[in-house]
């Protein structure tokens, strides 16, 4: 349920906190940012799905440059090894050898996602590998984890909307929200 500036989700109460038009600002400065780094070269992007399709959706029409594009996930599954759950990463199926890669994420929070990702794409012998992010929290900050596009750094407020979710619920609108008071464990 959403009022002017409020919305209900589940049992939670969510504020406005990130409008769309400030949102599309920060879109366009991050992809003139790439427009202009990655000028002669020809990246692969690599959006993590579920929750970067939106944002990815607005940055590649912005994106000038000859590029291709191939949604990843990560899928976990419980592995039969000590370490417990196992994650892997799936759905890439360009040949990234030699390529310049850039990860999409919509957030970076203990930047655990992000590492394994980068991880990777190293091993699987891209030329280069960065990540933009719309938003990244306080840990992700902490622990130096690279992000070279940033849209909008986060304290640790748990967000919503523009593609981000509260357990499943919440990805289809256009503003970001933030959680009124408490916490998600
Ligand atoms: P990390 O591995 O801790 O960096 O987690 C990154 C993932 O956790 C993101 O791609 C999101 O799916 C999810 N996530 C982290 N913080 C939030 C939030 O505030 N709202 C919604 N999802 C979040």
């Amino acid at each position: 349920m959403t009022s002017h500036s409020g919305m209900k989700i589940k049992d939670l109460e969510f504020k406005k906190f990130i409008t769309a038009s400030k949102i599309n600002e920060k879109v366009s400065e991050l992809a003139s940012k790439i427009n202009h780094d990655y000028k002669a070269l020809s990246p692969v992007f690599l959006p993590v799905l579920n929750g970067s399709f939106m944002f990815t959706s607005d940055l590649l029409k912005e994106i000038k440059l000859p590029c291709r594009v191939s949604f990843v996930k990560i899928s976990s599954y419980s592995g039969t090894s000590s370490t417990g759950q196992l994650k892997t990463l799936i759905g890439h199926d360009e040949s990234l050898f030699n390529q310049d890669i850039i990860i999409i994420e919509d957030i970076v929070d203990s930047g655990l996602t992000l590492d394994k990702i980068m991880q990777d794409m190293k091993g699987l012998g891209a030329r280069s590998v960065e990540a933009i992010s719309l938003l990244r929290k306080k840990p992700a900050r902490e622990k130096n984890i690279e992000v070279k596009y940033v849209g909008f750094e986060l304290d640790m407020e748990f967000v919503v909307g523009y593609g981000l979710d509260y357990d499943g619920y919440g990805r289809n609108h256009k503003d970001i929200y933030k959680l009124t008071e408490g916490t998600i464990e």
